[in-house]
């Protein structure tokens, strides 16, 4: 693709990955995704803003054939999606600067193996003047790891966010057209990427409301227009209270365990609780991080094996404890055959979630009378707890 226009001397280059299916060998991409590089030329001086994935290099060269001189190559974010083509593109412009903040230089000189004397390190609100166009840089760390920055367009109000505010998506469109699907992708992406550092991202938030944003220019994804759209859907999933759904990843061997999920999502759903129903087996894990943004409580579904939890439901707990939801409550469900360890072995995986733990319930054997009842009891039991924090 060639570059493309955005505004008075403003590009969009980069690459959309449409067949990309894993991104980190863990996160899955059911949309593929791309990733946004910025040309940006003032009157005196011409910046690069991020690159793109090293496998995509060459797209990126193709559409840099055409530009004489880029004189800084602006990296706020040291992961090689974004920075893995910056040797393609020194060795085509030797006398490029990367500006970067200290500790992404670090990282890039150990990731990529850059020359140091490549680098110009800035401070938080550092100003770098493009001649007619003036760059500031603003520290956000954890928007995706400790040395990620944004870089503000002074004159052209343009926000290139880089991972913050991404979404992955692969699409022919430059910009947002349809706020529903760049939604889901983008909450999708906020639950894998940004949430386990959300009390963090609270605070570079903040950080960004004393600028003028009217264009949000992320390196994955499309570009928003309507900033307003994915500042207050940060706000939401960030700031407000979880809502009145339980989130209930799931394993049955032998259908013990379904039968205890099928009677207690019954009896939650009459009470007026949401649930988001997840069989591990098949599900798209990307799916099961989206609910965790939002549910008041979790209930994890395992029959015992081998004296514990099925090995899927140890990853859906680890998922939940590495993501760091707001979830406030959290149980267990299911069955085992003669004993076993499966509740403290659960129990003890989750020290990052600030969960109040009710208690699990589990059958021995195919579930019976008693069984449904101490289900729908804790049904029960959370219907009233979401109630006492002003769930409904
Ligand atoms: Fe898109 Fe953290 O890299």
């Amino acid at each position: 693709m060639k570059p493309r226009k955005i505004t008075n001397q403003i590009y969009w280059m980069g690459s959309v990955d449409w067949d990309r299916r894993l991104f980190d060998s863990l996160i899955p991409l059911p949309d593929g995704t791309g990733y946004n590089a910025y040309l940006i030329k003032g009157s005196d001086k011409t910046a690069l803003v991020d690159t793109v994935d090293p496998a995509m290099a060459n797209e990126l060269l193709y559409q840099l054939e055409g530009v004489d001189k880029i004189d800084y190559i602006i990296s706020n974010h040291a992961e090689q999606d974004h920075s893995g083509s910056i040797p393609h593109v020194l060795s085509k412009f030797p006398e490029a600067k990367i500006v970067t903040t200290t500790k992404a230089k670090g990282m890039l000189i150990e990731l990529l193996r850059v020359p140091e004397e490549s680098f110009i390190t800035i401070e938080d609100g550092g100003l770098l003047s493009l001649g007619d166009k003036t760059l500031k840089f603003i520290f956000t760390p954890w928007v995706h790891w400790p040395e990620t920055m944004v870089t503000y367009l002074q004159e052209d109000k343009i926000l290139f966010s880089c991972d913050f505010f991404g979404s992955h998506i692969a699409t022919s469109n430059l910009y947002v057209i349809d706020e529903g699907r760049v939604y889901e992708a983008a909450k999708r992406y906020y639950a894998e990427i940004m949430m386990p550092f959300r009390k963090i991202i609270a605070k570079n938030l903040k950080k960004l409301e004393f600028y003028d944003i009217e264009m949000i220019a992320p390196s994955h994804g499309p570009i928003y227009t309507r900033p307003s759209f994915i500042i207050d859907a940060y706000r939401d999933w960030i700031f407000n209270a979880p809502k009145n759904t339980v989130v209930l990843p799931y394993v049955s061997m032998h259908k013990s365990t379904k039968l205890m999920v099928d009677h207690f999502v019954a009896a939650l759903v009459e009470r007026g609780i949401g649930v988001d129903q997840f069989n591990l087996v098949v599900t798209d894990i990307g799916k099961l991080a989206i609910s965790l943004v939002d549910a008041c409580t979790i209930i994890i579904g395992t029959p015992t094996v081998l004296a514990g939890p099925h090995p899927l439901a140890i990853y859906a707990a680890f998922l939940s404890n590495m993501l760091r939801p707001k979830a406030k409550f959290l149980s267990i469900i299911g069955s085992y055959g003669w004993g076993g360890k499966t509740i403290e072995v659960l129990s003890g995986m989750i020290p990052n979630l600030k969960v109040e733990i009710i208690d699990p319930v589990l059958s021995k054997g195919l579930p019976n009378e008693s069984d449904f009842k101490a289900i729908e009891h804790l049904a029960e039991i959370i219907s009233m707890k979401h109630k006492e924090i002003d769930i409904k």
